[in-house]
């Protein structure tokens, strides 16, 4: 064994059945806007309002996997991953959002987790990764509670079509980023400015998981939250209070709610508003037993409770607003910390902060990190990336990973965002996030040093299985 290999299974070997997958999302990567039945979603539309995205980029062709399905599956099966985590365009399924199903939507999801299933890969299927099919959107919505029944019946819909062909399925994917940027700082689609709307939505989200998980029925279903570990700048008063307003509206509003049936008290103080639009019944659904927990994880932020720091930690290029609703005059500072080509601080003892957090205060739930990565100016050089920041981001959380293990955390995988380069959404094509470099004018996909390091950490946890 070299020196190298020592190392890397001192700190990364984990237990036999420990799932290595690394996840995409559907408007993301699949291009094929027009074709075979699909509808319109709210990003088809959002992108194609002029100043909404950078560099006015879209995803109509985005990196054509809905044509390269098989070649990226070979890449993933090249890679040795036991796991792709993708998701389900509703509009392809539901060209209408509601009542007639496109067979030809459900038959794409078939060929693709049949080539997954046909090269030893486990399908992990996320039924709503934010393209919102745009005719629910012209009735209102997420803030329009209907929206939420409509989301079940298309569960259901998905689940009795695909059932035997998936691993895992998920129900909303990072719905903090679907109420609040969507519909309070607008920087996502469908553009809203309205935070109490943004608080109907974020409920409503909610609604439409636990009456998902309910339509569902006997399945492996988990739901999907992006924690953040949150610091306060100072230990003074004015600070703490700000980081308990950020974990409220960022964490505990959906953490609570999933796991306890319950929003925190003090969140709904701080809102002071007419709530409801939560009625009865309503957080027993939310409650509705999950199997498993999916936690997407990037940064820290740090915050403070006086004036004078950025308004938002997620800024992006057509930032309007601030996200944080009922919190805005808490300000985002910097923690001092390395950033990535987000500007998202590095830090991998938030993931394990995060991940202990909801192990105590939530025993018993096995989780997996649906998402972590990073995005950096990545150079294609003579066929190469060689995307060293990358490759130490990974490393490091994928340590975290194996410290929460051994602290007792039930742990069962690690997904890694994202298998390829792809549209970021506000930042178009500006932003690379893919362990596969992919060039968006020719479509070629070339693996990264990442990617040759995490086959790597894969090909060594399975020789000892
Ligand atoms: C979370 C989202 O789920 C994903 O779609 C996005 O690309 C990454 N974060 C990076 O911003």
């Amino acid at each position: 064994m070299t020196t190298q290999e020592e190392q890397t299974r001192a700190g990364l070997q984990f237990p036999t059945g420990f799932a290595f997958g690394a996840a995409t999302s559907a408007y993301q990567i699949e291009g094929a806007v027009d074709e075979d039945g699909r509808g319109v979603s709210i990003w088809d539309t959002f992108t194609k309002t002029p100043g909404r995205v950078l560099n006015g980029d879209n995803a109509d062709v985005a990196i054509d996997h809905y044509h390269r399905y098989r070649e990226d599956v070979r890449i993933m099966a090249e890679l040795g991953l036991s796991a792709y985590r993708f998701s389900v365009s509703w509009p392809r399924i539901q060209p209408d959002g509601s009542g007639r199903i496109n067979q030809k939507g459900l038959d794409f999801y078939k060929r693709l987790t049949d080539e997954l299933r046909g090269h030893g890969i486990d399908p992990w299927l996320t039924l709503y990764h934010w393209d919102l099919p745009q005719a629910l959107e012209d009735r209102g919505g997420w803030p329009n509670r209907d929206t939420a029944y409509c989301f079940a019946d298309y569960a259901a819909t998905v689940h009795e079509a695909l059932k035997d062909h998936v691993h895992t399925f998920s129900t909303v994917n990072e719905p903090w980023c679907t109420a609040f940027l969507g519909y309070a700082s607008g920087e996502h689609a469908p553009g809203r400015r309205e935070p109490e709307n943004a608080i109907r939505g974020a409920h409503h989200l909610n609604l439409a998981h636990g009456l998902s998980v309910q339509a569902m029925g006997a399945r492996r279903v988990g739901g999907c939250v992006n924690l953040y570990a949150i610091t306060p700048a100072t230990a003074s008063e004015a600070d703490q209070d700000a980081a308990r307003r950020i974990d409220g509206l960022q964490n505990r509003f959906f953490l609570d709610a999933l796991m306890t049936g319950r929003y925190p008290q003090d969140v709904l103080d701080d809102l002071g508003m007419d709530l409801s639009f939560i009625r009865d019944g309503d957080m027993a659904t939310i409650k509705a037993p999950i199997d498993l927990l999916l936690v997407n994880y990037y940064s820290r932020f740090t915050v403070s409770g006086a004036p004078g720091g950025r308004a938002s930690a997620a800024a992006a290029p057509t930032d309007t607003g601030s996200p944080w609703v009922g919190s805005e005059h808490v300000s985002f500072v910097n923690g001092g910390r390395p950033v990535t080509a987000m500007g998202w601080e590095i830090d991998r003892s938030g993931l394990l902060e995060v991940l202990s957090r909801v192990a105590r205060d939530y025993p018993g739930i096995p989780m997996v990190v649906s998402e972590n990565g990073a995005a950096f100016d990545d150079v294609l050089e003579h066929g190469r990336v060689h995307d060293a920041e990358r490759v130490d981001y990974l490393d490091a959380h994928l340590r975290a990973c194996r410290d929460a293990i051994d602290a007792g955390v039930p742990l069962e995988g690690y997904f890694a965002w994202s298998l390829m380069d792809n549209f970021e959404w506000a930042w178009g094509y500006g932003k690379r996030f893919g362990l596969v470099h992919v060039d968006f004018e020719t479509q070629r996909r070339v693996l990264k040093d990442s990617a040759l390091w995490y086959s790597e950490i894969i090909r060594q946890n399975r020789r000892h299985e």
